[in-house]
């Protein structure tokens, strides 16, 4: 931690936790963090383990003990490394980074049924929806949801991969029924017919959002994920749905989080949020420099 004098410019070591350099939202933040004059590097979270000895722990990449040396880390965890992240972005927690996506944030936001649990203790707006693991009741527990369309979620898909649309409520229960028998626990939601196949992307660096784009399919999938062919563009969000997005980000315990919503009848509701949320596609489609935002969030937070 080094104050240069005239300038009063904090100097901020940061672990960015990435498997790759190589990846657009790595080198964006690596380039923004060092723009700004700070130290960062990029650490391979899967090279890293922790020794538990004598209630000092330290935690090492590769041979290398980097325990107490940076002030915040930068969390990017794939979905394949969930677990094992975790365990690291936890430590590095523990042991007094600041963080712009706790390890509990992550762990709420990779689950569907977590997020929603927590999003509806706060009161955050979400398509009604149905839990159950009940086959002998689905019929009547289906007639809980309005419409004969419903949409039949796994708890983790990415990518729009995981998410069906059953085309009636006949055809879902044939397809509920094949995944109880896989033991593959999934929600059923309220089909959102008039969002149209079109979602939106909200960034939230703080308690703002800072950049929001629509996501749309164009007709031709009611999926708008941009990995399923989804073409992207710059949108204004309403006060009220930034607000939400910002609350939902929040009550989730992420800094930083892609919130994703669908525009209703009823108005806006969450349908997931991201806490490793890719910036190429919406730094692209919005020109704003996101990168740079979540770095000047870290110079606020990183006690000086
Ligand atoms: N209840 C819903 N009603 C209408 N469309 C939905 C609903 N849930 C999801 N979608 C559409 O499907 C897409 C993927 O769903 P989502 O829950 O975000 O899963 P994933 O994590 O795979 O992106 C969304 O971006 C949205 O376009
Ligand atoms: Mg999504």
């Amino acid at each position: 931690m080094v104050i240069f004098s005239q300038y009063i410019t904090y100097f901020m070591k940061i672990y960015l936790l990435s498997v790759s350099g190589s990846l657009y939202s790595t080198q964006r933040l690596f380039n923004e963090a060092s723009r700004r004059g700070h130290y960062i590097r990029i650490i391979d979270h899967t090279k890293c383990g922790i020794l538990f000895d004598d209630n000092q722990p330290k935690i090492l990449f590769n041979k290398e003990d980097v325990t107490n040396f940076s002030d915040a880390i930068i969390p990017r965890i794939g979905a394949s490394y969930t677990e094992h992240g975790l365990a690291i972005v936890n430590q590095f927690e523990k042991m007094g980074n600041y963080n712009i996506a706790s390890a509990l944030g992550i762990l709420r936001s990779r689950n569907k049924l977590l997020t929603m649990q927590h999003m509806v203790a706060n009161k955050i707006p979400i398509p009604k929806t149905l839990y159950t693991k009940n086959t002998l009741l689905l019929k009547e527990q289906l007639n809980l949801l309005e419409g004969e369309q419903c949409i039949i979620k796994f708890l983790e898909g990415t990518h729009g991969l995981g998410v069906m649309l059953a085309e009636s409520k006949k055809s879902a229960i044939s397809i509920i029924e094949t995944m109880h028998s896989l033991n593959k626990p999934i929600l059923i939601q309220e089909f959102v017919k008039e969002s149209n196949g079109e979602d939106i992307r909200a960034y939230v660096v703080g308690d703002k959002v800072v950049a929001s784009m629509k996501r749309s399919s164009g007709g031709k999938d009611f999926r708008s994920n941009v990995h399923r062919g989804g073409s992207t563009s710059v949108i204004t969000m309403t006060d009220e749905e930034q607000h939400i997005a910002v609350k939902t980000a929040q009550c989730l315990g992420l800094d930083v989080a892609g919130i994703d919503l669908i525009r209703s009848k009823n108005g806006p509701l969450v349908i997931e949020a991201n806490s490793s949320a890719g910036l190429e596609g919406i730094e692209g489609a919005t020109k704003v420099n996101i990168a740079g935002e979540i770095i000047k969030l870290i110079e606020k937070n990183v006690k000086k």
